[in-house]
C-alpha cells in the first residue's frame, strides 16, 4: 500500500554544493532501487553558489560510489518549497533554525526535521565537509545512505 505513495522530498544544507546534492543524489539511487518514485530534490538557505555545479570533491565521492550529480545547480530555499515539499530535510541545527525561521505556519514546520533522525542518532548533524578533506566528503556520504536508506525502507 504504501510504495504506490509519491513523497515529495527536499534536502537543505547551507550552500547547496556539498552535502544536500550528495544527499539528494543517494536518496535518488535507493528511490530507484526500490522502484519509488519519489520527487527528490536540493537546496539551501543561503545564495552564495546558486546556479554553480556541485563542488568537485563532492562529485568525485558519489562517482566512486556509482552516482552521477554532476549535472545538479545549486539553488535558494524558498517559501514555495515549504509548500511543495512534503518533508525538508536539513543537515544541522544552524540549518534547522534557518529553514523555521522562514516558516510562516505550523505546517510548514512540521515537515522539516534533521536528516539523521531517521538513523539509530537523532539529533546528531551530518558536519559540514566545506573546510575539509575527501575524507570529510565519505563521512557526509556515509551518514546521508545510513539516512536514506531508513527512510526509503519506512515507505516499503
Ligand atoms: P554545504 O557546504 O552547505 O554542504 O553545501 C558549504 C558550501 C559552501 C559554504 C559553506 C558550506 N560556503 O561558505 O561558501
Amino acid at each position: 500500500m504504501f510504495n504506490i505513495l509519491i513523497m515529495n522530498i527536499l534536502m537543505v544544507c547551507l550552500g547547496n554544493i556539498c552535502r544536500s546534492p550528495i544527499a539528494e543524489g543517494v536518496l535518488r539511487r535507493h528511490c530507484q532501487e526500490r522502484g519509488l518514485n519519489w520527487r527528490v530534490d536540493s537546496a539551501g538557505t543561503a545564495g552564495y553558489h546558486v546556479g554553480e555545479a556541485p563542488d568537485r570533491r563532492a562529485i568525485a565521492c558519489l562517482r566512486s560510489k556509482g552516482i552521477d550529480i554532476s549535472g545538479l545547480r545549486a539553488r535558494q530555499l524558498t517559501r514555495v518549497d515549504l509548500d511543495e515539499f512534503d518533508l525538508v530535510l536539513v543537515m544541522d541545527q544552524s540549518n534547522l533554525r534557518d529553514v523555521l525561521r522562514l516558516c510562516g505556519t505550523p505546517a510548514q514546520r512540521d515537515k522539516v526535521r534533521l536528516l539523521m533522525d531517521y538513523t539509530d542518532s537523532p539529533g546528531s548533524p551530518v558536519p559540514d565537509p566545506y573546510y575539509g578533506s575527501e575524507r570529510d566528503f565519505e563521512l557526509v556520504y556515509a551518514l546521508c545512505d545510513q539516512a536514506c536508506r531508513a527512510l526509503a525502507e519506512a515507505y516499503l
